[in-house]
């Protein structure tokens, strides 16, 4: 018995897909818990990629798949990655929460017209609906997936008109969409899905209770956490290890190992601050070789130096004891490798992440130079011996500094999109002893 979170340690798209792809085989259900459609996990299988935004990762390794009351659904998106799935030939065992709470095409407009309204302060969120969603469960006026099984369209009349309301009065619009035919449609959905709606904390604990084991996979990243996070520019939810216990309604104890998932650079989608990014040519030269580009969006991803500060309080507060290091062929042959170890500001050196984002964007990284490893290096590696201790010596070397700052361990290194690019460190986390997909 042992449960397993994964969880992102900076802005996001660390790779936790990937990562999540190689150590489903030794789980039995895996289980998402928070955001929504906002998310865009890439799952590369031979020649087949599958992007996601609200199935777990896990799915394409035939697990039954949780969605749990901390996720906001787009039924849209849901029903049509469950099509797709189908197509490729896998057919989704899933569970859907009761308790999530629905995003509707009214919170998707509100979404965009919040963000506008913030000019330049915008937070340039992924328009999917994700922040007027949580907002509205938070003011107690959401629609959950209970309700549109209920059928009490009175109730949906009511949310619809406090909607339309914020939409006229707030920001002088007008609703996009019609009242019954939403209405019709969202119940229509709801009702194709009844048979999969339960009670993900029943279904876990029991689950749990007779052996099985749950890999609970974190969607986002640390840094966009809505408490933990770089605020106000993150996610709407608690991205954070922690997480996994509401958002699914199992208790905390049953969240047995937690791996943070991080990337060997950088890199971040929307505005916010982000002290190690490159502006330069190096920036661009990141963003093209590692592919920095959104899976949701589509939009270019700002990229720099790996920020152990910002990565040893991610660590600290999701409980981190072992890490997966993604896309570390990414960073092959650029010499200087350079890494951030503190930041000073007004003059005085710091390893403490500032809460304040407005202090966050004027602090100055102190950088280190370290010695990298060659692309040639790795291929001998791939082509070779593919154990850990056979990795270059200067991977070893940034590897190990990662683990020191982070006082964790290292459990798995991805040195490319596909499972094969990929070292599992036996005997770092329990739960991993038996990871056999690889
Ligand atoms: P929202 O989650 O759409 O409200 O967007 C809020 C902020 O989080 C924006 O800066 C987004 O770019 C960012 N964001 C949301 N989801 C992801 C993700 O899955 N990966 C990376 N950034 C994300
Ligand atoms: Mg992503």
């Amino acid at each position: 018995m042992t449960n397993l979170v994964t969880v992102g340690l900076q802005w996001g798209d660390e790779g936790k897909g990937k990562v999540v792809d190689c150590l489903a085989g030794g789980f039995d259900i895996v289980a998402r818990f928070q955001g929504g459609s906002n998310a865009g996990h890439t799952v590369v299988v031979g020649d087949t990629t599958y992007k996601f935004r609200i199935m777990p990762s896990g799915v394409v390794q035939g697990k039954t798949a949780v969605i749990g009351n901390g996720v906001v659904v787009d039924l849209d998106v849901l029903i049509h990655e469950i099509e797709q799935l189908a197509r490729s030939g896998i057919p989704v065992d899933l569970v859907l929460s009761e308790r999530a709470h629905i995003i509707t095409p009214l919170q998707i407009q509100v979404d965009g017209l919040i963000d506008e309204a913030r000019g330049k302060n915008r937070v340039g969120t992924t328009r999917r609906g994700i922040g007027p969603t949580y907002g509205d469960k938070i003011l107690r006026s959401g629609v959950r997936m209970i309700d549109l099984l209920n059928g009490d369209e009175d109730r949906w009349n009511a949310f619809f008109e406090y909607q339309r309301g914020r939409v006229e009065r707030l920001f002088g619009s007008s609703v996009e969409c019609h009242p019954h035919r939403t209405w019709l449609r969202l119940r229509q959905m709801a009702m194709t899905l009844r048979d999969s709606v339960a009670d993900t904390g029943e279904f876990l604990v029991n689950a749990t209770d007779s052996g099985k084991k749950v890999l609970f996979e974190g969607a986002q990243g640390t840094l966009l956490d809505i408490d933990h996070g770089t605020y106000p520019f993150v996610t709407s939810s608690n991205c954070v290890a922690a997480a996994a216990s509401v958002g699914t309604g199992v208790p905390p104890s049953f969240l047995h190992d937690v791996l943070g998932v991080c990337k060997a650079y950088t890199t971040r989608v929307g505005a916010g601050p982000f002290p190690t990014e490159l502006s330069d040519e190096m920036g661009e030269e990141l963003r093209e070789r590692g592919g920095e580009r959104g899976t949701v969006t589509g939009r270019a991803r700002r990229c720099g130096w790996l920020d152990l500060v910002a990565l040893r309080y991610a660590s600290r507060v999701n409980g981190v004891t072992a890490l997966a290091v993604t896309k570390v062929d990414v960073l092959a042959g650029i010499r200087p490798l350079r890494v951030c170890v503190a930041y000073r500001i007004n003059g005085e050196e710091t390893t403490r992440f500032p809460a304040d984002s407005r202090v966050l964007a004027r602090v100055e990284p102190v950088l280190e130079d370290v010695e990298g490893w060659t692309p040639e290096e790795i291929e001998d590696w791939r082509s070779s011996s593919k154990a850990y201790d056979d990795l270059p010596g200067g991977l070893r070397e940034y590897l190990a500094l990662m683990a020191h700052h982070t006082r964790s361990r290292i459990a798995l290194v991805s040195t490319g999109p596909a499972r094969r690019d990929t070292v599992v460190v036996e005997g770092v986390l329990s739960s991993l002893t038996d990871a056999s997909a690889l």
